[in-house]
């Protein structure tokens, strides 16, 4: 199994790193797995310039010429995706808040649905939360839910306590994530479908052409599965209060 660890901190070899080490460990101890890291801070990926072509008209048509497309091919190649980064004032680093912005059109389009994620962020022991809620957002690009580790790393000698703590914690993520990795395509949970139904609703307004395309030929979810028949029944009933709570959004006539 292949996974490409996406790595958000400047420090290559800094605390997210030897965390995510550990994570390798453990994983190679359970079966056979190969990682790769992808340091965000040595890649070929420029700033995002705001253009919203991307989402509006198509990725292929963002005007930055760098290796972004190369990343994307990366993730589908790999079995899971780690996404590593440190806290920097209470969220992601600007780094893995880049590559984010960059795959912007995948909140709209998601793709990774033969991927497994595991969010992973460090900090000197304030923000955790909110980086990895943040962090967590990104399984609506079709990875589904992830596994989460989070790990207190002092700018100090750490205690044995918070040693073994910490140790144990990346220890069960590193397992859960491996156990994750043996399931197929999941039908969605509700957010998952929720999610669906209101971006190829919204698409159908034609102002993004590029949702328009892709949602065009989707039946009743991104990939053939099974939706339960209460979903069906309440996803439209929410959303037409959704839309009736954005009624002021509509463009104007
Ligand atoms: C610019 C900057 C901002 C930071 N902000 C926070 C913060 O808000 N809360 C916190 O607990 N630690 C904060 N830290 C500490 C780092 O999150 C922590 O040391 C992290 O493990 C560094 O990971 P790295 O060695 O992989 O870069 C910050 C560090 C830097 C350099």
């Amino acid at each position: 199994m292949k996974i490409l660890a996406i790595m958000g901190s400047p420090r290559n070899k800094g605390n997210t790193y030897k965390v995510t080490r550990g994570v390798e460990e453990r994983m190679k101890q359970l079966g056979n797995v190969e990682f790769e890291y992808l340091f965000l801070k040595d890649a070929d990926l420029k700033m995002c310039r705001g253009c919203f072509n991307c989402v509006k008209n198509g990725e292929e048509l963002c005007p930055i010429k760098d290796s972004r497309a190369e990343i994307e091919n990366k993730m589908f190649e790999a079995d899971g995706v780690i996404l590593a980064s440190p806290v920097y004032c209470e969220n992601v680093s600007g780094l893995m808040k880049n590559f984010i912005d960059r795959f912007s059109f995948v909140f709209h389009r998601p793709r990774f649905f033969d991927q497994k994620l595991m969010v992973l962020a460090t900090s000197a022991g304030g923000g955790l939360k909110e980086t990895i809620d943040y962090l967590k957002k990104l399984q609506i690009w079709g990875f589904g839910t992830p596994v989460e580790l989070s790990v207190i790393t002092p700018p100090w000698p750490q205690s044995d306590a918070l040693q073994k703590k910490n140790e144990k914690n990346i220890n069960n993520a590193a397992e859960e994530f491996y156990q994750k990795l043996q399931e197929g395509r999941q039908p969605p949970n509700f957010m998952q479908y929720m999610h669906f139904r209101f971006l190829k609703e919204t698409s159908k307004l034609g102002y993004l052409p590029a949702d328009l395309e892709f949602y065009k030929d989707k039946g009743e979810f991104f990939y053939d599965t099974s939706v339960s028949p209460l979903k069906k029944i309440f996803a439209p009933l929410i959303m037409k209060f959704a839309f009736f709570m954005m009624r002021d959004m509509e463009p104007k006539s």
